[in-house]
C-alpha cells in the first residue's frame, strides 16, 4: 500500500447504509495502483444528518463525495451550482467542495450508462432509435436525463406506478414520454431495467422482449447477479446485453479523475474485484 500522510487526497461517499458500496473498493485499487497519496473513505450520518456534514466539508475540506442512497436529492439541493445532467436528473451522485466555499454536484450515474453500452454493445448507436426505461424512480430519472442530453429522439418510461411515470415525464420533459402499454417495446433501440426487480436472484420486469427488434441492446442496472435473469432472456432472444457491474464502474471514473486530478490506471481489474465483493466468480 501506498503511504498515506498528511499531504494526502481525501474524498469519500456518503450514504446510508454506505456498508455495501463498491465504491470504496473501485476508488482504493485505482489509487493504490496509481501509487498515490490518497484516501477515500466511507462516511454515514444520520439519516438528518447529511446536510450538516457536507455543510462542514465546505472551503475544501476533502476534495469532494460520492452520494449515494437516500441522499441524492438532498446532494442537489445542498449544492450552490450544478451540471445540466443534475439539476434534468433532480439528483446528484457527486459534489465537489470548492477552496471558496461553494459546492458544485453533478451526475455521472448516466454517464456510466453510456460508457458502459460503448463498451460491451461495441458500435452501438445510442441515439438511432427510441430507448425505453423500465422503472421510474431515482435510477430512471438519471437514466432518462441522460439519453435525453445524449440526443435520444424518444425515451419512453414504463413503469407499475403510472403517476411516477407521468411525473418524471412531466419534470424532465423534452424527448421523455410515459410508454402506451403493449406498444411500448415497438421499434425500440435501448432497453434499461432501472427497476429493482431482479436484484438478489429472481424474475426481472414483465416484459416480453421477443416484441423487441433483434438490433435492440438491453442494459440491466441491477448487477446482484451479474447475469440477471432479464439478460439471460435477451441474449436466449439474441439480444446485446450490458450488465449493471460496468455502469457502475464507468460512474466511478469521473468522480475519480475530479477527486485526484488524472485518469484511473488501467493496469488494474478492477471488475474482478467488484465482482469478489459483491459474491460473485470473475
Ligand atoms: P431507485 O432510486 O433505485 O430507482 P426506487 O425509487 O425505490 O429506487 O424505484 C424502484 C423502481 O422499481 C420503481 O420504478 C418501482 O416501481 P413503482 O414506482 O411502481 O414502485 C420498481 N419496482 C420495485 N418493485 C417492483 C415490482 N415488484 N414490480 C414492478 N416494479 C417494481
Amino acid at each position: 500500500m501506498s503511504a498515506i500522510t498528511g499531504a494526502a487526497m481525501v474524498a469519500g461517499i456518503i450514504g446510508r447504509p454506505v456498508t455495501h458500496s463498491l465504491s470504496p473498493v473501485l476508488h482504493n485499487a485505482w489509487i493504490e495502483a496509481a501509487g498515490l497519496n490518497a484516501v477515500y473513505a466511507p462516511l454515514a450520518p444520520t439519516a438528518d444528518g447529511f446536510r450538516a456534514l457536507v455543510d462542514g466539508l465546505r472551503g475544501g475540506v476533502i476534495r469532494g463525495v460520492n452520494v449515494t442512497i437516500p441522499f441524492k436529492e438532498e446532494a442537489l439541493a445542498a449544492a450552490d451550482t450544478a451540471s445540466d445532467r443534475a439539476r434534468l436528473a433532480g439528483a446528484a451522485n457527486l459534489l465537489l467542495f470548492r477552496a471558496d466555499g461553494t459546492i458544485h454536484a453533478d451526475n455521472t450515474d448516466g454517464l456510466g450508462m453510456l460508457l458502459a453500452l460503448e463498451i460491451q454493445a461495441p458500435g452501438f448507436d445510442v441515439g438511432a432509435g427510441p430507448a425505453v426505461i423500465l422503472g421510474a424512480g431515482g435510477a430512471a430519472r438519471g437514466a432518462a436525463a441522460a439519453l435525453a442530453l445524449a440526443g435520444v429522439p424518444v425515451v419512453r418510461i414504463l413503469n407499475r406506478t403510472a403517476d411516477r411515470a407521468e411525473s418524471l415525464a412531466r419534470d424532465i420533459g423534452g424527448q421523455v414520454t410515459v410508454a402506451a402499454g403493449d406498444d411500448a417495446l415497438d421499434g425500440v433501440n435501448l432497453i434499461v431495467n432501472a427497476t429493482s426487480l431482479g436484484l438478489g436472484g429472481g424474475p426481472g420486469p414483465d416484459v416480453d422482449l421477443a416484441k423487441a427488434p433483434e438490433t435492440a441492446v438491453v442494459l440491466d442496472m441491477v448487477y446482484k447477479p451479474l447475469r440477471t435473469e432479464f439478460l439471460q432472456q435477451a441474449a436466449a432472444r439474441g439480444l446485446r446485453t450490458v450488465d449493471g457491474l460496468e455502469m457502475l464502474i464507468r460512474q466511478a471514473v469521473p468522480s475519480f479523475e475530479a477527486f485526484y486530478g488524472q485518469a484511473p490506471p488501467v493496469n488494474v481489474d478492477v471488475r474482478a474485484l467488484a465482482l469478489k465483493a459483491v459474491g460473485e466468480s470473475a
